[in-house]
């Protein structure tokens, strides 16, 4: 099956029998980047839930709020499963902070991707490697700069398909399958954190904001792209190869 007929069989489907089908269609190890964000915990439940052959996996920045690490432990003693931490190169970190400073991705746009390329674009890479599938939260609607996000893509730089499952669902859809499934959430949420990152680089939003207008808010008036590199590539493409 090409990408084109592997998306449009996933697409007549709902997200557990997306997840499934996804599992039978990807040949090899297949493995899911949760960051305990709403879409990533309904994955996670029907991951978990379908006991599917699925690797789950976190990218542990170091500097992530207690709410997330208090929902990792939630997560893995209701569902009995274990999500893998991945973890920052030591050095990395500690020679950009003695450039930078240890806030030092207040200072320039520059700065703060060298720190998100240090504490989550490598060790992401880590985290892919070996593997044939990988699947992500990631949602069209999110921001302008995810609406090309599709169901499937070929990563060619990975040779891995990226699989999108919620990536035509929306915000209240998401919440209302949350709510009747009982799956645990980040309390962080229903204090106006949206869209939840690294602590020191997340606010609330106020009412009348964009769901990612909280991440990366300083950089907001100089229109800055609010991503980290996960899932763009080098030129600052969302999606990699649509074919
Ligand atoms: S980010 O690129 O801005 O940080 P966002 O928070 O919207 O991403 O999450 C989108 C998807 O990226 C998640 O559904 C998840 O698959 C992946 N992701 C983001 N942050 C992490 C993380 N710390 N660990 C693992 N996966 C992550
Ligand atoms: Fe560093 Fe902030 Fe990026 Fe986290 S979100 S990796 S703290 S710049």
């Amino acid at each position: 099956m090409n990408i084109q007929q592997i998306s449009e069989t996933l697409n007549g489907l709902a997200l557990p029998q997306r997840l499934a089908k996804i599992r039978e269609l990807a040949q090899g190890r297949i493995t899911f980047s949760t960051s305990f964000g709403l879409e990533d915990q309904l994955i996670t439940h029907h991951i978990a839930t379908q006991k599917l052959a699925v690797d789950i996996f976190t990218l542990d920045t170091g500097r992530l709020f207690q709410e997330v690490h208090d929902l990792w432990q939630a997560t893995e003693d209701k569902y009995g499963i274990s999500i893998n931490g991945f973890y920052p190169d030591p050095s990395a970190i500690a020679k950009w902070v003695k450039t930078q400073g240890t806030n030092g991705f207040y200072q320039s746009v520059e700065a703060r991707k060298a720190c998100c390329n240090i504490r989550k674009v490598e060790p992401l890479n880590r985290a892919l490697e070996g593997a044939s599938g990988w699947i992500s939260g990631l949602r069209a609607d999110q921001s302008q700069a995810r609406e090309g996000v599709p169901i499937a893509e070929f990563d060619e730089s990975r040779n891995l398909i990226k699989f999108n499952p919620l990536f035509d669902k929306n915000r209240d859809e998401i919440l209302a399958e949350i709510k009747s499934l009982k799956v645990p959430i980040n309390p962080l949420h229903d204090q106006g954190f949206l869209s939840i990152g690294c602590a020191p680089c997340t606010r609330a939003v106020a009412n009348g904001e964009t769901e990612r207008a909280g991440r990366w808010w300083w950089e907001a008036e100089a229109g800055a792209q609010k991503e980290c590199g996960l899932h763009v590539n080098e030129q600052g493409q969302l999606v990699r190869n649509k074919n």
